[in-house]
């Protein structure tokens, strides 16, 4: 697999350290064939096993929406749909691109869609680090950045989270874990504890850090909360790569988009290995569902609403049953603490029907539960009083 990295690709990985060995490996993670198929079945195998799956479960374990994609969106999507046999019916993705630059106050060089979020998180690890410029992560964070690096032999500090300072990120712990590190991730809100690193921290970071070391900032869970975005760092800076998706508030999981901000270089030091090719061939459907949601502002802010108002509610329901979780969540999950071995609690919970996320080796006795509708939330309570009553 690694044949299909270009001479000049092959001698600069060799360059920043890679073996000749791990060329199939690049390959694997960029061509998102086998590789993405591994990372993304182990990162979101949260359910119970299919023996103990109910008619209708309720799926709240893989930090997806409740709900699909804004109604408002169907007559885009459907028009996009019938125009199917072109291969860019109506300049759609320059018009999210266009959009999104509006919205988020930046050039459109600086935007680039993506079939999701994963490609770009995964490729600017390949891209970023290399066997001695390691990646560096808080512990617990989404997995997907972790298995990126090990399949590539890229050296991984992980900080534990800390509940000192409210489990959020502590950036100068970060730089002391590895001062010479190629990337350094940082998830906000955090996937899994819905916890915020400020902006002022990551400029922090972003003044303190090796000059050529890249801050990779995944904004996949931004929507749900009314935290600063780090998009406003990207134009002054070259070393500032923000991840954004539709998967999450917007319902389009399934349907893949994503959008990566950064300086043109760093975007081109990261498309170079396919000529641009994953940024352009983005689904039509997911395109047109994309732009049309944009607009939405009104039914964006009704979403973020309902998803705070259900969270508030489950986090009271726990309160009463004395089941602590922690504190800080501004995403659709929260971290539960059992007190006792949660792979065996999401279990006996998947057999009331409801399907929890899995817990981190760092917290064993903590499962993430991703927020849900209100329905599914009673659900959930409903199980855990049959579980532990
Ligand atoms: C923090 C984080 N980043 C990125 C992703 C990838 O999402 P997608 O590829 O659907 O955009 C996920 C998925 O759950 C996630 O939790």
């Amino acid at each position: 697999m690694g044949d299909t990295l270009t001479p000049e690709i092959r001698a600069e990985a060799l360059a920043r350290g890679y073996s000749r060995r791990q060329f199939g490996r690049i390959a694997g993670v960029l061509s998102m064939s086998s590789a993405f198929a591994r990372f993304v079945s182990a990162a979101h195998a949260s359910g119970p096993s299919e023996a103990v799956r109910i008619s209708e479960p309720v799926r709240i374990g893989a930090n997806e929406c409740w709900t699909g994609p804004f109604p408002e969106t169907q007559e885009s999507a459907l028009a996009a749909f019938a125009h199917g046999n072109r291969y860019e019916p109506s300049n759609l993705r320059a018009t999210l691109i266009a959009t999104v630059a509006e919205q988020e106050r930046i050039p459109v060089e600086y935007v680039r869609p993506w079939q999701g979020s994963m490609d770009p998180l995964m490729r600017a690890i390949v891209t970023f680090c290399a066997p001695q410029r390691g990646l560096v992560t808080v512990d617990p964070t989404f997995e997907a950045a972790w298995r990126t690096a090990q399949w590539l032999g890229v050296r991984q500090s992980r900080v534990p989270l800390l509940p000192h300072n409210d489990y959020a990120t502590d950036v100068r712990a970060l730089l002391k874990a590895d001062p010479n590190a190629g990337l350094y991730y940082v998830c906000t809100p955090n996937n899994p504890t819905g916890t915020i690193t400020s902006l002022e921290d990551i400029v922090w970071l972003a003044d303190n850090k090796p000059k050529d070391a890249v801050i990779l900032v995944d904004e996949a869970y931004i929507h749900f909360s009314r935290a600063e975005s780090a998009i406003s760092l990207v134009t002054h800076r070259k070393d500032i790569v923000v991840l954004r998706t539709f998967s999450k508030l917007f319902g389009m999981a399934g349907l893949r988009l994503g959008l990566s901000f950064a300086h043109p270089d760093l975007h081109r030091r990261m498309l170079r290995y396919d000529g641009e090719a994953a940024s352009q061939l983005i689904n039509v459907v997911a395109l047109a569902t994309g732009n049309a949601s944009l607009r939405l502002h009104t039914q964006i802010e009704q979403r973020r609403s309902e998803l705070i108002a259900n969270r508030e509610y489950t986090l009271g329901q726990l309160k009463r049953r004395n089941i602590y979780y922690l504190p800080g969540s501004e995403a659709n999950m929260i971290m539960v603490d059992w007190g006792k071995n949660a792979a065996s609690l999401q279990k006996a919970i998947a057999g009331q029907g409801v399907e929890i996320g899995r817990s981190w080796p760092i917290w064993p006795n903590r499962s993430r539960v991703t927020i849900g509708s209100r329905r599914d939330m009673e659900r959930f309570i409903q199980a855990i009083d049959v579980v532990t009553g």
